[in-house]
């Protein structure tokens, strides 16, 4: 898998709503190496989702600059970003978004087919993925019938299922209890650590602080000064 670093010089992203202007990211400028675990902790609309948007292509900025890999997202053109998020960025999100009607193999067999593989080939490496990440008896269930924390299993294992470089998860534990919060971070550290995949998390749990290689924290769409890590 390839390694990526995430660059952004005065990313700047508002909203206009009405005749007043939102400033939901401003002036953010922060460097993310290669295969970090970075999270990013705020209040609620303090940007953490903005940021990550951005970084994943689902939005683009205002004004600044933000190159993942060498690529400058703000210069690609929406056919490029397409395949920038496709190529690789995997994405996890607090409700996990399961297609309710396709099982979670199929569920996870989905990226794939979008990057033009077969079905058959499809279905193979998404039951290896789920395997992997103890589901291997829950292939054939709809997402109503797993569990919350099973069901945010299945939604990491379509994250990473394609070996995506940049995984971007917001807030992928707020909807869980203790224990199913705790397997799914044990999933994404161990991700990390095996497929050396860059992790960016957005999230309200301080447990993934004592994890994290790197901790930006948004107040007001600004970045706050830098945590000095041990
Ligand atoms: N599409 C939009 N139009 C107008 N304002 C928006 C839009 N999206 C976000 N905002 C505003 O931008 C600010 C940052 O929002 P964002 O969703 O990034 O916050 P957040 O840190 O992710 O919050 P939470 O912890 O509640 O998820 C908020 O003030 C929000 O109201
Ligand atoms: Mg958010």
């Amino acid at each position: 898998m390839p390694q990526v670093a995430i660059q952004a010089h005065a990313l700047t992203r508002t909203y206009r709503r009405g005749s007043e202007d939102v400033r939901a990211l401003l002036d953010v400028t922060i460097t993310i190496p290669p295969a970090a675990f970075a999270i990013v902790l705020g209040p609620s609309g303090s940007g953490k989702s903005t940021l990550l948007n951005l970084i994943g292509g689902i939005d683009r900025p205002t004004s600044g600059h933000l190159t993942v890999d060498g690529l400058a997202l703000h210069d690609l053109s929406e056919r490029e970003l397409d395949s920038y998020r496709r190529e690789y960025v995997g994405f996890l999100f607090q409700f996990n978004n399961l297609l309710p009607n396709l099982s979670a193999l199929e569920n996870v067999a989905l990226p794939l087919i979008a990057q033009g593989r077969s079905w058959a080939q499809a279905r193979l490496q998404a039951g290896v993925q789920l395997a992997d990440l103890g589901l291997g008896h829950r292939v054939g269930h709809r997402p109503a019938e797993l569990s919350g924390g099973e069901q945010q299993r299945v939604a990491l294992a379509r994250a990473v299922v394609t070996r995506p470089a940049l995984i971007l998860a917001d807030e992928p534990t707020g909807d869980l209890d203790l224990e199913s919060a705790q397997v799914v971070l044990d999933l994404m550290s161990s991700l990390n650590r095996d497929l050396g995949a860059t992790f960016v998390i957005a999230t309200h749990n301080p447990r993934l602080e004592s994890r994290a290689t790197h901790v930006f924290e948004l107040s007001n769409g600004r970045l706050a000064p830098p945590v000095p890590r041990p």
